[in-house]
């Protein structure tokens, strides 16, 4: 194992795990806001915003949310904030592992935009730092005052920035640098504009002061804003075993339908415990997303060659013994790629014969095979691999 695969399945391990604690804990802590029991409205009771029972693991949880008298506060608070910020880190080192080590080459795709190692680094890490300056910067000055503008506003950045990654970097790392940028942003949520407030929150209880309701709000504004970012961002983070979405020729289309049916579902859900209809219209986002991925991953370009009369197999494998086999063989020659990538070989013409769906897929239809064009495959050998394959990819 070379050491950039070692650090890779590292990092992402610890990714998964600490995501899972994050996302879980806020969905937790979302479903706890929500099926708490309202207190009676008495004297005794002034504090409080609810209670809840739960049995989990052999006995019984007994919860109350409540604000504290001044003073009251106990030695030891949980915060919950080190498994964000866990899942960022490890993010951020995959990032930097996958896309920008190994002269970045996940990230750039000539084919899309020409550019150095340092250059796509630059404009990487550039747009990351800008879009959560920008983001913040209008929650701290529209937002206040016309939150509905800093709305529009908000998707306006979310789905330009996403556009503007589809025409600098490869599909697959537009995807992942859409993600990472949400994730920033809602890391940024949390540790610079969440976790203040609520130190303010413990400052006022312990000396006794007033808590200022208006910091609260804002806190609980961008609270709202990761609520919604999760599903998409969870997409997204799924996206890299997918190539017909992020190697399509509209993947900025499909990723704003997934984006847009991924956070409806998220709506749908949040309203549940209001006592509105939810579950169909959670399902009928789903649907718009899952219809929208459909439906613009079937568009297709007009060919770029057409290819006259049939093309049988000894051709075929020409091609893919030419394209594909230096790194999709049982002893692949390509250096980065020691054993075959997916464990997909072509050594035998039953291989091809079996692959041959994903064979027209990969090289004709998303384009996403060879790795990185790699091995300069022609437009005209894709156009005959699929029409190898169309023709029943027949072994004569
Ligand atoms: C430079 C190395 C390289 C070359 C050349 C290459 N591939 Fe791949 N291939 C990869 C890598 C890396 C993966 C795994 C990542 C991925 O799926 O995008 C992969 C995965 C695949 C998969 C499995 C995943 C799936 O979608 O089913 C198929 C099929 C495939 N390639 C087909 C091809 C074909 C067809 C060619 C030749 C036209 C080709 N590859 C040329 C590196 C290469």
């Amino acid at each position: 194992m070379q050491a950039n695969e070692l650090l890779d399945v590292v990092f992402r391990w610890a990714h998964l795990i600490a995501g899972i604690m994050w996302i879980g804990n806020s969905m937790l802590f979302n479903w706890l806001d929500r099926n708490l029991i309202a207190p009676p409205s008495d004297e005794a009771h002034r504090l409080s915003q609810g209670k809840i029972y739960m049995v989990h693991s052999g006995a019984f949880y007994e919860v109350e949310k409540k604000l504290l008298e001044p003073g009251q506060l106990p030695d030891q608070l949980h915060w919950f904030k080190w498994q964000n910020f866990l899942t960022w880190l490890t993010g951020i080192c995959l990032l930097v592992v996958v896309y920008y080590m190994n002269g970045a080459a996940f990230l750039i795709d000539p084919s899309v935009r020409a550019m150095s190692q340092g250059e796509a680094i630059g404009l990487s890490a550039g747009t990351l730092v800008a879009a959560w300056v920008l983001y913040d910067l209008m929650w701290t000055t529209i937002g206040r005052k016309a939150p509905a503008v800093a709305t529009a506003l908000s998707f306006a950045l979310l789905f330009g920035a996403a556009y503007g990654f589809t025409l600098l970097f490869s599909g697959r790392a537009a995807y992942i640098q859409t993600g990472v940028m949400i994730g920033t942003i809602m890391t940024g949520n949390v540790w610079m504009r969440i976790l203040p407030s609520q130190k303010e929150l413990i400052r006022a209880t312990k000396s006794g002061q007033e808590q200022d309701p208006t910091l609260s709000l804002r806190a609980k504004q961008r609270s709202i804003h990761n609520n919604y970012l999760t599903f998409p961002l969870l997409f997204i983070m799924i996206s890299n075993h997918f190539p017909s979405t992020y190697g399509h020729f509209l993947n900025w289309l499909v990723l704003f339908a997934v984006m847009v049916g991924g956070a409806g579902v998220r709506h749908f859900m949040n309203v549940r415990y209001a006592g509105k209809a939810w579950l169909f219209p959670a399902l009928a986002m789903a649907a718009i997303g899952v219809a929208g991925m459909m439906g613009v991953t079937r568009m297709r370009e007009a060919p770029a060659v057409v290819i006259e009369g049939d093309v049988d197999f000894a051709r075929a494998s020409d091609i893919i013994q030419k394209r594909c086999v230096s790194c999709h063989s049982a002893q692949p020659s390509d250096p980065q790629f020691p054993v075959a990538p997916g464990n997909v070989v072509f050594d035998t013409p039953e291989r091809i014969v079996a692959m041959a769906a994903r064979i027209k897929d990969r090289a004709a239809v998303n384009k996403t095979m060879p790795f990185l064009n790699r091995t300069e495959m022609t437009e005209e050998e894709r156009a005959a691999l699929a029409k190898w394959v169309d023709g029943g990819a027949r072994l004569k």
